[in-house]
């Protein structure tokens, strides 16, 4: 979606028509860049991401290779088999994006490995070698770039400009794009990095690769003018009825001073691949629309032996994937998020004065407001849970959201809340499955001691998530007598 042809229909584009447009407003990174894909894709497409909206769900089974546990110790490189779903897409956020527009690239494979218990471990790959750019501001710059250039822009246009001082970029975007004879003759590249943790505890970078099994096909440019707007789609379901699509799950393993922080910075092709093992594909899913909506493929949800690196671009990822769910399940996304419901209900509260315990049940994903990303309907601080010092607190968390999974932490005050979970500000005051969430409906309690007196705030652990709104407040108060809950807007808030 950013190949030399998107930043020509870019120059056609601006933010002047936009429906989300906060132009002037102070918006966090990954809203702005969330805003950006919609311009890009000509305004909200209900439903559908607002990146990769085109695209097809596929089931099947994932085999672990011999080796791949001396990389990882991973749930799926132990077991024998492990259920796969996965979805190829095209990168255009347009829906009906023709699969042989330059503009349906890169083109995304999605996986997830359902592992025992309800747990999934993702890899969110693309078939560009290498990412635009290395970090969410550089990323932003970009599209900024790319939506304020116009047909009539003095050179150095924006976009020229920012290619200019940004050489990997212009190299993206620059770069012819190959035409794929099928989703399934095509590589996909991780980009970002990830580290590897096996059971020694040995600690090693690397960068998913995803290979085809039958080798690679691409179409030459006569032959890519003459295929029609919906072969990529037609062709794997005629396939899949008669073959399975057989996927190499590989890991480029860097050299000593190979970047693992710029994921726009590709390491060279010398470089040491790592087998994990192999995904074969069998089955179009039945109810894929449905299926497609409902899925949130991430790259941060990991699973024991898998980590962030220090790529700063996955949490960034993260939030923006959530916003991009907002757009899914948004109908509407003209009725502004501060229309809806905020009410304190009284039933969220329980205590016992005599016996200073304090029982408070926190709803993650309660309503639509940020896309869901909200605990009890009120996002960024603007709820304060007050509990008297030394009090015994129990905060019964439910995940209420349909889609993404979610979880709690009380962390000290900051803003926005950090990328990543980190220990809790108070002993035993944090969820299960702080960096993964908890799934849909799913709950579980919090049990502490409410001290010291302070402030803190309550946020979701799952990367992103509190950078994206998803917090309230926590006062453990001195002189409060009995604990309460107050709306507290801020000043000028969203
Ligand atoms: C800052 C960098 C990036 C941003 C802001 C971004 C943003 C997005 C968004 C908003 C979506 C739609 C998510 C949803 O609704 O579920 C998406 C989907 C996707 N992105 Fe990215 N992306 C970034 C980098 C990358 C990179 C580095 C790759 C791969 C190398 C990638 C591959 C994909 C794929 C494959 C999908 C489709 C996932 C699916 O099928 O559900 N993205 N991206």
């Amino acid at each position: 979606m950013f190949a030399r042809w998107s930043v020509r229909a870019g120059l056609a584009c601006s933010l002047a028509g936009y429906p989300l447009a906060l132009q002037g407003q102070d918006q966090s990174l990954q809203q702005r860049i969330a805003d950006d894909f919609i311009a890009l894709a000509g305004g909200v497409h209900p439903g559908y991401r607002i990146a990769h909206a085109k695209g097809i769900i596929v089931t099947g089974t994932f085999a672990p290779s011999r080796g791949a546990t001396s990389l990882s110790r991973a749930p799926h490189l132990v077991a024998a088999s492990t259920p796969v779903i996965a979805r190829y897409s095209n990168g255009s956020g347009v829906p009906d994006v023709a699969d042989n527009s330059p503009d349906a690239v890169p083109h995304g494979l999605a996986l997830r490995f359902q592992l025992p218990n309800g747990a999934y471990t993702d890899i969110v790959a693309n078939s560009h070698n290498g990412f635009v750019v290395g970090t969410g501001e550089d990323f932003a710059a970009f599209l900024d770039a790319v939506l304020a250039t116009k047909p009539d822009s003095k050179h150095p246009s924006p976009i020229e400009a920012f290619l200019g001082t940004h050489p990997a970029a212009k190299r993206f975007v620059t770069e012819p794009a190959r035409v794929p004879a099928s989703f399934a003759t095509e590589v996909f590249y991780g980009n970002d990095a990830f580290t590897f943790v096996n059971a020694q505890n040995v600690k090693q970078p690397g960068r998913y690769r995803l290979v085809p099994v039958g080798g690679t096909k691409y179409l030459d440019s006569a032959a890519a003018t003459n295929v029609s707007a919906n072969y990529l789609f037609d062709e794997l379901t005629r396939r899949l009825r008669k073959e399975p699509v057989k996927v190499r799950v590989l890991v480029q393993i860097p050299n000593p001073g190979d970047p693992t922080s710029d994921a726009s910075a590709v390491w060279p092709d010398d470089r040491n691949l790592v087998e994990l093992g192999v995904v074969t594909l069998t089955t179009v899913a039945p109810d894929n629309a449905e299926l497609s909506r409902k899925l949130q493929f991430n790259p941060v949800f990991l699973s024991d032996g898998i980590q962030l690196s220090d790529d700063p671009l996955p949490p960034l990822r993260s939030a923006v994937y959530a916003l991009s769910v907002a757009n899914r399940r948004s109908p509407s996304p003209a009725v502004p998020a501060t229309a809806q419901q905020r009410n304190v209900d009284p039933t969220w509260l329980g205590f016992d004065t005599a016996a200073k315990t304090v029982r408070f049940q926190l709803i993650a994903g309660l309503t639509g407001l940020n896309g869901a990303l909200n605990f009890n309907g009120f996002r960024d601080g603007q709820l304060t849970l007050v509990v008297p010092v030394g009090w015994q607190t129990e905060i019964d968390f439910r995940n209420h959201d349909a889609v993404l999974p979610h979880s709690a932490e009380v962390i000290p005050p900051q803003t926005p809340p950090p990328a990543l979970p980190g220990d809790p500000a108070i002993p035993r005051a944090f969820t299960l499955k702080l960096a993964q969430g908890l799934p849909s409906e799913a709950t579980d309690d919090m049990r502490f001691a409410a001290q010291p007196a302070g402030e803190y705030l309550i946020a979701c652990g799952v990367p992103g998530h509190g950078a994206a709104g998803m917090w309230i407040r926590l006062r453990v108060s001195a002189t409060a007598t009995a604990p309460e809950l107050l709306p507290t807007p801020a000043p000028g808030s969203r």
